[in-house]
């Protein structure tokens, strides 16, 4: 009897289309997307409404989540294999999160390191409720694919730990209606921290005002070599243990584009001088963002195509996400 192949396990992740993409978000997030692509069922995700959160220009947002679909493809992700979608063209999103919002109590929300760092940098009047809530969207993003997993960097391991807490309380009340998923963060690369300040994560944010804290993903060979030579060590004069933290993030960072254990990688440098490793570090970046900058421009060119696989992708997921909306609503007692 011919045997059926087992079906692959469901992957979903996202990306806010709100800055300028890092190399952070590329060995975090994007380059294992695309790596394992052919070991999961994708669903991969612009997360325009968690962006609203920032109050972008209309016309930049509109900007911003074309380029995000060109990086996304740039980056390898195949719309043959991948879904490729914007949140906002699916409104089972904002239905489920409503439901999971009567689910989730306030502290909770409150214990969020992400909010937490803003609340404390704005004050309670300034900050909006979407970014109190962000997290509720962002488990409604996972739970209606019935992801079983989600790939993405360290800084995202409490959300979807909160995710897996509304998952569960949904199900201990009402029966299995959700699947649980379970993160997935790559041992080396998923945690880059800012070049400039080592002891602060590289964030899309933070690099809008201060150009020396992360090489963006567009940013031509010249630029990435300067940033790189500029990046803080210490005053050491070579590599050697114990390692200063921004020594380890260059480290990282070559391991994680070498694919190669970050011992191995000290291995390779020990003894050497800062300047042998930050320049392996650039030729390792350069290498990598060549071919990625090469395809972005073609698919940015392409505004029609690209909105024809945004706009064929969505038609495709809302019958996955509304079937799953559907399952919900009745276990609550809306249908
Ligand atoms: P965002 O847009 O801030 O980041 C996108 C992805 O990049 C990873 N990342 C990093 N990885 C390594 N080092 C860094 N310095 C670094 N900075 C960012 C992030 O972990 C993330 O994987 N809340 C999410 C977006 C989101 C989402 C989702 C993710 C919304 N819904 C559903 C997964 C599933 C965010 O703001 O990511």
């Amino acid at each position: 009897m011919p045997q059926t192949a087992a079906p692959r396990p469901r992957v979903l992740s996202g990306i806010q289309p709100d800055f300028s993409l890092h190399l952070g978000n590329y060995l975090g997030a994007l380059r294992n997307w695309a790596r394992d692509q052919d070991r999961f069922e994708n669903f991969f995700c612009i997360v325009d409404l968690h962006a609203l959160t920032q109050h972008p220009d209309p016309e930049r947002l509109r900007s911003l989540t074309l380029e995000l679909a060109a990086m996304y493809m740039a980056c390898g992700l195949d719309p043959n294999r991948c879904e490729i979608f914007v949140q906002s063209h699916v409104p089972a999103h904002t239905q489920l999160c409503w439901i999971l919002e009567t689910l989730t109590p306030m502290g909770w929300l409150e214990r969020m390191t992400q909010f937490k760092a803003r609340s404390q940098a704005q004050g309670s009047e300034r900050i909006n409720t979407g970014v109190f809530a962000y997290p509720v969207l962002q488990a409604a993003d996972i739970l209606l694919y019935d992801a079983d997993v989600v790939p993405v960097g360290e800084d995202q391991r409490q959300h979807i730990e909160l995710c897996r807490d509304l998952a569960n309380r949904l199900n201990s009340q009402r029966g299995d209606v959700l699947k649980v998923p379970a993160a997935l963060i790559s041992q080396v690369g998923a945690r880059v921290m800012g070049l400039d300040t080592p002891d602060e994560k590289m964030s899309k944010s933070l690099a809008v005002d201060r150009p020396g804290h992360a090489v963006l993903l567009l940013d031509p060979p010249d630029v990435v070599r300067r940033k790189v030579a500029r990046a803080t060590t210490d005053t050491e004069p070579a590599v050697h243990k114990p390692l200063g933290a921004g020594v380890a993030n260059l480290l990282e960072i070559y391991a994680a584009l070498h694919e190669i254990s970050v011992d191995a990688a000290l291995e390779a440098f020990e003894g050497k001088s800062y300047s042998i490793l930050k320049g392996a570090v650039a030729d390792a970046i350069v290498d990598a963002l060549r071919p990625i900058q090469a395809r972005y421009a073609d698919l940015r060119g392409d505004e029609e195509g690209l909105r024809r696989v945004l706009a064929e992708s969505a038609a495709r997921v809302h019958l996955v996400a509304d079937a799953t909306l559907q399952r919900v609503q009745k276990a609550v007692g809306l249908r």
